[in-house]
Parts: C-alpha cells; sequence; structure tokens
C-alpha cells in the first residue's frame, strides 16, 4: 500500500523519518543484507549493470538514503569508492550506519538531510548514488535537480533498486500465494505464527511501513526525471524477474511466521535460491526483455561538461 494520495510532501518525509527510525536496528536482519563477499558482489553487480557493463572508481562520493550503509561501506571495502559521505533523512539508520563503519574499520562522514534539500556546496562530489531510495521522495524532479548541482561537470548520478510500476504488479502474485498457502508452510516447518511487527520496531511502527512508499516506475518516468533535471548519457535498465518472484514469495511466508521458529535450512535454501535465480536473470532474462518488465530499475547518467 503506497502513501495516501492525499498525503503532503511534509507528511511523506515524517512518517519516512518515523518509520526508518524504528526499522534501523533490526533493518540489516530483516533485508538480509551483508557487508562481506556476498553482499560487496551483489552490490558490484548492480553498479556495473548500471554504468553500462563497465566498473569506473570515483573519488568523493553522496549517497543519498544511505540507510545502514548497504551500497557505500560496500563499494568502500571494493575500493570504488574513496571517500564515502552518507546522508538519509533518518538519523536513527545512520546511526546504525556509523556503527556498521566501526565495525568494518571503514572512515564515513554522515549528515541527516533531505533528498530534495542537500546541505552541500555546488560541483563537490565525483558520484552521487543510492539504492532503493528514489520512491520514498515526494518530488523527483527537484532531487534530481539537487544532484545535478552538487555534482561536479562530467559527475556521474547512479540509482539501483527501484520499483518498477510493471514489475510491483506483477509481484503481487507471490505475495498473495504465499499469504495463502502459509499457515501449510509454517505446519509443514513447524514455525509458529509471527507477532506483528516483529522485524522493523513493533506493531506501531510497523503500521507505517505501508505508508512510505511514494512511486512505482516507468522506465520512462525515471529516464525524463534526470534528463529532465539536466543530465546527459542516461540509461535505464531492470533487473530481477524469477529472483523477485521467488524472493517475495518466500518473504511472504517467512513473514508470517515467528523467525527464531523458521529452520536455518529453509533459510540456506531461500538465500541460495535466490542468488541461483538472479544468475538466471542476469543472463538469460535481462539482455533479452524490456527493463519495464523486472522488478528493479536502475538508472545512471551524467553531468555534462
Ligand atoms: C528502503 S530504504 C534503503 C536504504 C539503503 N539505501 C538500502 O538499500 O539498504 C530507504 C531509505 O531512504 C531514506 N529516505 C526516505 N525518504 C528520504 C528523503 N526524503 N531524503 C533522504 N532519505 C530518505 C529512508 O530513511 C531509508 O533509509
Amino acid at each position: 500500500m503506497p502513501a495516501r494520495p492525499s498525503a503532503t510532501p511534509d507528511e511523506i518525509r515524517d512518517v519516512n523519518t518515523r518509520y526508518h527510525d524504528g526499522a534501523a536496528a533490526g533493518y540489516d536482519a530483516k533485508w538480509g543484507i551483508d557487508y562481506g563477499e556476498v553482499g560487496r558482489r551483489q552490490v558490484l553487480g548492480k553498479v556495473r549493470k548500471a554504468l553500462g557493463g563497465r566498473l569506473e572508481r570515483f573519488g568523493r562520493s553522496l549517497e543519498i538514503g544511505a540507510g545502514t550503509g548497504y551500497f557505500s561501506l560496500n563499494l568502500l571495502q571494493a575500493g570504488v569508492l574513496r571517500e564515502a559521505v552518507c546522508t538519509d533523512i533518518s538519523a536513527g539508520m545512520l546511526r546504525a550506519l556509523e556503527e556498521n563503519a566501526a565495525r568494518l574499520g571503514l572512515s564515513v562522514e554522515t549528515r541527516a538531510c533531505d533528498a530534495e534539500d542537500l546541505p552541500f556546496e555546488d560541483g563537490s562530489f565525483d558520484v552521487v548514488l543510492g539504492h532503493a531510495v528514489l520512491h520514498h521522495l515526494p518530488d523527483l524532479r527537484r532531487a534530481f535537480r539537487q544532484f545535478l548541482r552538487v555534482l561536479r561537470p562530467g559527475g556521474v548520478v547512479l540509482f539501483a533498486g527501484e520499483p518498477s510500476h510493471l514489475g510491483d504488479r506483477l509481484a503481487a502474485y507471490p505475495k498473495r500465494a504465499a499469504v495463502a498457502v502459509a499457515p501449510l508452510w509454517r505446519r509443514a516447518l513447524r514455525a509458529g505464527p509471527a507477532r506483528n511487527g516483529y522485524a522493523d520496531g513493533g506493531a506501531a511502527n510497523h503500521e507505517l511501513e505501508g505508508l512510505v512508499d511514494v512511486h512505482a516506475f516507468t522506465p520512462e518516468t525515471l529516464a525524463d526525471a534526470a534528463r529532465g533535471a539536466g543530465f546527459a548519457d542516461v540509461r535505464v535498465r531492470g533487473e530481477e524477474l524469477l529472483a523477485n518472484w521467488f524472493g517475495w514469495a518466500n518473504r511472504g511466508l517467512e513473514a508470517t511466521a515467528n523467525p527464531d521458529e523458521v529452520p536455518w535450512a529453509w533459510k540456506v535454501y531461500a538465500f541460495r535460491g535466490y542468488l541461483a535465480l538472479q544468475e538466471l536473470d542476469r543472463r538469460l532474462l535481462e539482455p533479452r526483455l524490456p527493463a519495464a518488465i523486472f522488478y528493479n530499475l536502475m538508472v545512471a547518467g551524467r553531468k555534462p561538461g
């Protein structure tokens, strides 16, 4: 369920701040976020794809909606970024990011701010990037104008993990199927039912989750937002189809169970299956099917000059 159509930009920002503050502590566990070999491979794959198959290295980066650090911390470890500034509207998420960075021995600057109002000087970054954040922003055009402003001429903008309109609709089927068979699945695995809002900050915070999303994109709306702000060489790609259906079905099942009672063997099966289907998507489907059909969209472009 997306944000109410009548929600004002301030209400959307407020609900995003409160929900993500509350979800921060359990965020990495809920989404299986990894800062080791697996996480690095995932993030490098996304960046390489968004850049058209070739991995660039960057000096100073600005991440928007950095959350707990999935993108920047993995890219720093891989040597793709030399210096990272991580921003988010949620101070709670940034505290979790700082703890992750300290544990990994990485140095990052953090700043709590809104993507549409960046407190940085013109031309001060080599790359502006993000993962799964654009769909939370009330005014996408305004945000892209800010990204252009803070980039140096020739700098790169790159966002991945944005839900596609069609992909989102298609994903509703595995989600519904999961809800329908969940009681049987729990019985087979001998797992008890979930306590409400277990994984993201308690029941009250869980209620907010349905209100934080503003958009699901078509490839054209994403490309237009970037081009309309003044970016050149704009490219939109899609990723993950089978992997996403499999992932959403499993996530739908797991969400109904007490996580402590889901057997380890199931978690291994779900994780390995997801990675295998991701590879199948990458090799077989992504080069052949239109971007719109995939669950995730990515957009990249360059500031002219
Ligand atoms: C789905 S999470 C993704 C976090 C992280 N990028 C990742 O991939 O794990 C979306 C993030 O965007 C942040 N966010 C939402 N609205 C924002 C805004 N207006 N400006 C900046 N960040 C925002 C949220 O607080 C949250 O941390």
